[in-house]
């Protein structure tokens, strides 16, 4: 595995490179959900190509870029595990040299997670668009953990006409069910154990909608009966472009949960 820290060099070596090409971005302190979305790509290209680069420009004001977990050897060490070909980690300044081209998320990124933290979805497509120009990857792996973040890439990818194929990858849960955050190391042990109610939730949710119960607002309100106790940012019925729904069509529908400890956010979903 090549660990390439520059643009430059990274044009170079894409230059060079044929065949099929398999992208994974990530923000490092890589877990199993990371590793997942690593081994589809293995197995789908010929070659793969992770990036670990802490975005700035998608925190807001006030959240956790400082302290967002950095782990860069043991990132590197679970790269070469993988046997990823490439591991691209930028610095800050190379990939943000005077911008003033921006990207516009559209309007529906501004609510669930985008009405929480605004902006935030133009500081992704910003980095992945850059990312994606320069891996040129065929295929890019994405986690459904971030529901949102997928929905918006795979709209970006459409409306600009980007030759790349977004792949959509399942939510990898801890043993316990807790969705794998690269933030879960924040929590406290009483906290952990506290959050598993997310998870429940959710498969409950999941069990009710497919033995035929259709009402949001009845699923709403049996997820709310769970997290009893838990500081509830929110519970959304959504369709796949993320319009709040009534009625639940089980082809088309997503049930999303923030919960809050303190002012870490944990996020899971489920998609029907
Ligand atoms: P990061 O949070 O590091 O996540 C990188 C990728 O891993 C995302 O596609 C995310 O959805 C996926 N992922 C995280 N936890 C997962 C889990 N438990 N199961 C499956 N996939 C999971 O998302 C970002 O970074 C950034 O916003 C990024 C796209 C890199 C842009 O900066």
């Amino acid at each position: 595995m090549l660990v390439v820290k520059t643009i430059e060099e990274l044009k170079e070596i894409r230059k060079g490179l044929n065949g099929t090409i398999g992208f994974i971005p990530t923000m490092g302190a890589l877990h199993d959900g990371h590793i997942s979305l690593i081994k589809r790509a293995k197995e789908e290209n010929e070659l793969v190509i992770v990036s670990i680069f802490v975005n700035p420009t998608q925190f807001l004001k006030g959240e956790d870029l400082s302290t967002y977990p950095r782990k860069a050897e043991a990132d590197i060490k679970i790269c070469q595990m993988c046997k990823v070909d490439y591991l691209f980690m930028p610095e800050i300044n190379a990939i943000y040299e005077n911008d003033e081209v921006l990207i516009k998320a559209p309007q529906n990124s501004y609510v669930l997670e985008g009405f929480t933290r605004p902006g935030h979805f133009d500081g992704v497509l910003q980095v992945v668009l850059k990312l994606f120009n320069l891996t040129q990857p065929t295929n890019a792996y994405f986690g459904k953990k971030d529901a949102q973040q997928l929905a918006l890439i795979g709209q970006m990818v459409k409306n600009l006409f980007i030759p790349i194929n977004i792949v959509a990858c399942d939510i990898v849960r801890e043993i316990s069910g807790l969705a794998m955050s690269s933030r879960n190391i924040y929590l406290s042990v009483e906290q952990k154990e506290e959050a598993l109610k997310i998870s429940k939730s959710i498969y409950m949710a999941g069990n009710l909608i497919s033995k035929g119960e259709r009402s949001s607002k009845l699923v709403k309100n049996k997820i709310y009966e769970v997290l009893a106790g838990l500081d509830v940012e929110y519970v959304k019925v959504v369709d796949k472009k993320f319009n709040e729904i009534e009625v639940i069509e089980p082809s088309n529908t997503i049930i999303l949960v923030v919960v809050r400890f303190g002012s870490i956010r944990l996020l899971d979903n489920i998609w029907m």
